[in-house]
């Protein structure tokens, strides 16, 4: 069953899915909040992500995840939310996810997400060698777990932000009526 009183929507999936660019523009349109965890969390330790995982370790920063999510459960009204990639990987999440909103799925193949990945520095989880081979072992252990956390999977290769935004928005309103 689908939660339809809060009125948010969850944006999920691997870094570089446009979870951002088209939360932001899906926001607009809906005359929503526009939330991103991974800027809620750098505000809140007032570190970047990168310097949170150097000097507090990853495990840290997915515990700071999950109580960010905990605290969401009371706020989050009339929102959309962006979230980390490896946020919905822990179970207790996903499942809080759902009830927090509609949850869409953003799924980008291979060859696009390191396309858009290439060069990055922002993401402590893709620093070193072989980018290519990384994001291959990572969607492959990764997307079970994103097609298990959402209501809806939208595939985004060859698509604009604004036909993104429509389909989600089209699928969102049909769940609500
Ligand atoms: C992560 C994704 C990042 C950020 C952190 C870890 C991940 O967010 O939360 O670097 O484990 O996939 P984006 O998906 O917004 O890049």
């Amino acid at each position: 069953m689908i939660v339809k009183e809060n009125h948010n929507i969850i944006l999920i999936g691997f870094m570089g899915s446009g979870k951002t660019s088209v939360g932001e523009l899906l926001a607009k349109r809906l005359s929503y909040q526009f939330k991103d965890t991974d800027q809620m969390i750098e505000r809140k330790a007032g570190e970047t992500i990168n310097h949170i995982f150097q000097l507090k370790g990853e495990e840290y920063f997915r515990d700071m995840e999950s109580s960010l999510l905990t605290e969401l459960q009371s706020e989050l009204h009339h929102a959309v939310l962006s979230t980390g990639g490896g946020l919905p990987l822990r179970e207790q999440n996903a499942r809080l996810l759902k009830k927090l909103g509609y949850v869409v799925y953003l799924k980008a193949s291979k060859e696009t997400t390191i396309k858009r990945l290439e060069g990055d520095t922002t993401r402590p989880l893709l620093r070193g060698e072989d980018l290519a081979h990384r994001v291959e072992r990572m969607l492959n252990t990764r997307t079970p777990y994103y097609e298990k956390a959402a209501h809806k999977v939208v595939a985004t290769d060859h698509k604009s932000i604004e036909d993104i935004v429509t389909i989600i928005m089209e699928a969102y309103m049909r769940n609500l009526s």
